[in-house]
């Protein structure tokens, strides 16, 4: 019968065949030691020459790392590490013999790794990376619809800007002139709600970013939610709700990915409590006690982000920032002077996470901040008309994929955060 690896313990004494790849081979004399993967998990296939037919005992001495190959065995349970099963091998065929497997097992550096991607992907650190990312895409869908969210898509071809004209990537659009990729979804979803109240996008988004930093893609994955009815503070207890969520079904779910990778399970449990809030106002005050010198106006740099958070166990919010260096779209407070938004910063050097804000639902107040950020105004006439009719007090965020996957992986670069990276200097494979 074929089954999964990862159903063993349901068949110990039975015999299988599984289906998969060599990851290592050891023999020793007329011992064989695979380590085969099946997408589903890991397992040490053990082969004994006594115990195997010619052929199979020839194809499993002309297995290499990485042939495709199928094995049947008996399950067994692993004689000292509890939880752990092994297959004491009784057939084997290969199904295709890989020669020359260009990442042999001694160090490569990350440009030659990210050349080859396509089969760097094979390994267990980025086997155990995409597992908890599709975690991660699994725990956010629950909650939002579990809170009565609903995904509703957003375009990628977009006429004007969501997030500053600086990062567009323009594209020749037939007739029509240039189209830009999609920066979030943000504007279309907040058309949505009109419609069904709470909804969220989820999708690549593009940033012409120069920025070359461990956090920064110019591709990335984000998910936008939006809700009528929702203001600044409810907006922050959604946000949070959901990073606690994801936080915990990635500990529930990926236990074994979690140790692979080596991340300290016991800091990412202490993130599951309240979150810390900061004003920006705050945030700068104890950033310059810290020792920074950024001023009151700036953004928070890199460096700011990790010394605010260097001693939290919990994600910390920073609300309410001038409204200059904030888009558009953003409510301001009463003195019109700072937006009701949030970056949410995650602990250990995890940085910003999540953006998101109130938005402003007057029509004439927009215009005007449109109008001072330099925006053409009729390219967002359709994005004005949600505010013509029946506009009501609303508010989203958007958290991007790969900023929680390196979190919670704690790997250090972006770049293994999602399948195949896009970069400033890298689009290939
Ligand atoms: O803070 P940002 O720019 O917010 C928006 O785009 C809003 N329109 C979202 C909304 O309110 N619906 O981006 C949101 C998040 C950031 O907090 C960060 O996690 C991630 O997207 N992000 C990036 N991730 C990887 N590479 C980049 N270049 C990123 N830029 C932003
Ligand atoms: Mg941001």
């Amino acid at each position: 019968m074929n089954i999964y690896i990862s159903q063993f313990r349901d068949f110990v004494g039975q015999e299988v065949t599984i289906r998969g790849w060599v990851h290592n081979k050891r023999s020793s004399g007329p011992i064989s030691f695979l380590e085969i993967r099946d997408g589903q998990g890991w397992t040490q296939a053990v082969a004994a020459k006594n115990s195997l037919s010619d052929s199979a005992w020839a194809a499993t001495e002309n297995s290499t790392q990485e042939s495709s190959v199928m094995i049947t065995g008996k399950v067994a349970k692993h004689p000292k590490r509890e939880n752990v099963f092994e297959l004491q091998v009784t057939d084997l065929k290969v199904i295709q013999r890989s020669e020359d497997f260009p990442i042999a097992k001694k160090e490569h550096g990350p440009d030659f790794l990210m050349d080859n991607r396509h089969l760097w992907l094979r390994s267990k650190r980025q086997w155990a990376i995409l597992r908890i990312r599709d975690s991660v895409i699994t725990a956010i869908g629950e909650y939002l619809h579990q809170n009565f969210f609903i995904k509703v898509d957003s375009p990628v071809f977009t006429p004007n800007a969501c997030e500053g004209t600086t990062t567009l990537f323009p594209v020749p659009y037939f007739d029509l002139g240039t189209a830009y990729l999609s920066q979030s979804g943000q504007l279309y979803i907040e058309a949505a709600i009109a419609s069904v109240g709470r909804c969220y996008d989820f999708g690549p988004v593009f940033r012409a970013e120069k920025s070359k930093t461990k956090r920064h893609l110019t591709e990335f994955w984000m998910m936008d939610a939006e809700a009528a009815f929702v203001e600044h503070d409810e907006n922050l207890n959604i946000q949070e709700g959901l990073v606690r969520y994801i936080v915990r079904y990635v500990l529930q779910h990926c236990a074994e990915e979690l140790t692979m990778l080596e991340r300290d399970v016991e800091k990412l449990k202490k993130a599951d409590a309240p979150f810390t809030r900061y004003t920006y106002d705050a945030a700068v005050k104890k950033l310059n006690e810290l020792g920074s010198d950024i001023k009151y106006g700036e953004d928070l740099g890199n460096d700011d982000e990790g010394l605010l958070t260097k001693d939290s166990l919990v994600p910390v919010f920073i609300e309410k920032w001038p409204k200059e260096i904030k888009p558009f779209y953003m409510k301001l407070d009463k003195e019109n002077k700072l937006a009701l938004n949030d970056d949410l910063i995650a602990t250990d050097g995890g940085g910003e996470i999540i953006g998101g804000s109130q938005r402003e639902e007057n029509v004439d107040v927009l215009i005007e901040r449109m109008r001072t950020e330099g925006l053409n105004q009729a390219d967002y006439e359709w994005y004005l008309d949600t505010r013509r009719y029946g506009s009501v007090p609303h508010s989203g965020f958007g958290i991007g994929l790969e900023r929680v996957v390196r979190w919670i992986t704690g790997v250090e670069h972006v770049r293994e955060c999602i399948p195949f990276a896009r970069t400033i200097g890298r689009l290939k494979p």
